[in-house]
């Protein structure tokens, strides 16, 4: 792995101080890590004395008192405070440094090169996506964005649900009871129906178990069969559907590779698993014992009738994948409830002796609860991903005509803000916490809400259009008429460095954190400092240019979290 420490934002002051400290108490570079003072006007960085004070022989407060003394860094003043060291930035460097840093393109990186596959969203084919969906995808499309802006050759995967015996079950079923007619009306709410019922019927009539086990038997013989061809035709139908949300979140795949792709490796795979000495017959079933990696549930690979399972076509796919792209890391992005699945999956590699399946990582998330209760199929609720879009957009567009009813491209704007809205609320959460869905929360443009980023967006937006002028260079302005922003640049500056720990922990709430104060310090700078009609034209060009960089933060920062960002709303 390649890590040259990137210097944006704050970053480039933090290296100065670490390395002053590291010639002043002679530790290696690498074990001194700053932290962030428990209050903002004690400074930007903090160093917990302790860590050090065994080695110096000194007391922790003693040894803070003893560097505050020593030390003299360029543009950067400290003082110890109990056994804590604060260091605060020069107002006139921090403004120049953090708007020359947050103004120029070439903004985080480090982590060039790194192959780094993320597989998301992978719906079940013939089924609605549903909220539940809602999550994977969001939070792995923002995953994606964050390591592609670090510089990792991201590559995309889409796993689609589309094979299994289910789909015997359901082709059966359209051979029964299927209407062209209702399904051309309403696809997958007619595709769920048959399967639903088939289901349910089976219980009642063995002829339907039969004719399901057979479709299946022809689905997997590879041959073009009508089966195959129904099989094929209901994908079609479903990817039609998918699309259309994948679109409104501006969402592209780079390898859309359901199950079924998988299909030709499995015997392969099952084979290669013979070969490791790692599978077993059990009740005619073959399985892989886990025991001794510390799993009761074995993995089971094969099933006494021949037929393989989710977990054999996982199995496939990883070793594919590892032979396509030789990863550096592979993230699954899927729900907390399928931790077991992923822990035998890397188990079972693990015990074939594959290095590379310490790269694979599962990235799991807590579901999604609407105020009223959980949302999901199996108690009987379906709630399509599209209603909810739908409905955020509706209630934004109702929210345009109360505030703003003369907005040009008034749809259009509905769309980003109720769709921002929904993206914002998924990920401003830990990950791996449950999310409770209260549409009064969701849409409120204040808050902590994607609105309420877009809004301060906008504001910096028109405050832009209406100075009828380019913004000035920056080289043209003078920084101490923007020291007293502060609280504005150390936010903006903290930036770089939440995205990177976005990216480590695999934690998108961090960069929505981080805008989040970067918005409520960006309306606290226009309120205090007047940009436009001063008659100052040096205070002008400067605020302008504050305005700017605060446009453009706010714009990356949405960006890597899929909130669109309007320019009028
Ligand atoms: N299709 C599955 C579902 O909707 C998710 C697939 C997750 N990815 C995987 N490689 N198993 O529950």
């Amino acid at each position: 792995m390649t890590t040259t420490p990137p210097l944006h934002g704050l970053d480039a002051f933090a290296l100065p101080i670490r390395q002053a400290v590291c010639a002043a108490i002679d530790v290696d570079l690498a074990l001194i890590s700053l932290e962030r003072p428990r209050q903002e006007e004690l400074g930007e960085f903090a160093l917990p004395c302790f860590r050090f004070a065994k080695q110096a022989q000194m007391a922790p407060p003693a040894l803070a008192a003893k560097l505050a003394n020593a030390l003299s860094i360029e543009n950067v003043s400290c003082e110890a405070v109990g056994p804590f060291l604060n260091f605060k930035i020069d107002a006139n460097p921090l403004a120049q440094t953090i708007v020359t840093s947050a103004q120029s393109s070439t903004y985080a990186g480090g982590d060039e090169g790194l192959t780094t596959l993320v597989e998301f969203s992978s719906p079940n084919i013939a089924k609605p996506m549903h909220v539940g969906h809602m999550r994977t995808t969001v939070i792995g499309a923002a995953l994606s964005r964050i390591f592609t802006h670090l510089g990792h050759d991201v590559k995309r995967i889409n796993h689609l649900g589309d094979w299994g015996s289910q789909f015997g079950k359901l082709v059966a079923a359209w051979q029964r009871w299927g209407s062209e007619e209702a399904l051309s009306a309403t696809p997958i709410a007619h595709l769920l129906e048959l399967y639903v019922r088939y289901h349910k019927e089976e219980k009642e009539d063995e002829t339907l178990a039969a004719d399901s086990k057979q479709s299946f038997q022809e689905l997997e013989s590879g041959e073009e069969n009508q089966t195959r061809a129904t099989w094929r035709k209901f994908t079609e139908i479903s990817l039609v559907e998918f699309n259309k949300v994948y679109a409104r979140f501006g969402i592209e795949f780079d390898y859309l590779r359901g199950e079924s792709w998988y299909e030709g490796q499995l015997d392969d795979m099952i084979n290669w698993l013979d070969e490791c000495g790692v599978t077993e017959l059990s009740d005619g079933a073959t399985i892989v014992n886990l025991e001794e990696q510390g799993i009761k549930t074995p993995s089971l690979v094969k099933t006494a009738h021949g037929t393989t399972l989710y977990a054999t076509r996982d199995l496939a796919a990883a070793k594919s994948r590892w032979e396509e792209f030789a990863f550096d890391q592979s993230l699954y992005v899927v729900g907390a409830e399928q931790t077991l699945h992923f822990q035998q999956l890397k188990a079972v590699l693990s015990r074939c002796g594959v290095e590379w399946e310490q790269r694979m990582e599962h990235i799991p998330f807590g579901l999604i609860r609407l105020t009223e209760g959980k949302l999901s199929t199996r108690e009987g609720r379906v709630i399509a991903l599209g209603d909810v879009l739908d409905r955020s957009v509706e209630l934004a567009a109702k929210s345009i005509e109360e505030k703003n009813p003369e907005l040009p491209n008034k749809e259009i704007v509905a769309e980003q803000i109720g769709l921002g809205a929904i993206v914002f609320h998924d990920l401003k959460h830990q990950r791996q916490k449950d999310v409770v869905f209260d549409w009064k929360e969701v849409l409120s443009f204040e808050g902590d809400t994607g609105p309420y980023l877009q809004y301060t967006h906008a504001r910096c937006c028109s405050i832009l259009r209406r100075a009828e002028k380019d913004v000035p260079s920056i080289n043209d302005i003078d920084f101490s008429i923007l020291e007293g922003g502060r609280e504005l640049w150390v936010a903006i500056g903290r930036l770089p460095q939440a995205v990177r720990e976005a990216a480590i922990k695999r934690e998108p709430m961090l960069i929505a954190n981080a805008l989040l104060k970067i918005a409520a310090a960006g309306n606290g700078f226009y309120r205090d400092n007047q940009v436009l009609g001063t008659g100052d034209n040096d205070l002008e060009k400067a605020r302008l240019v504050a305005i700017d960089t605060l446009r453009k933060t706010l714009a990356l920062g949405m960006r890597l979290l899929g909130v669109p960002a309007p320019h009028e709303m």
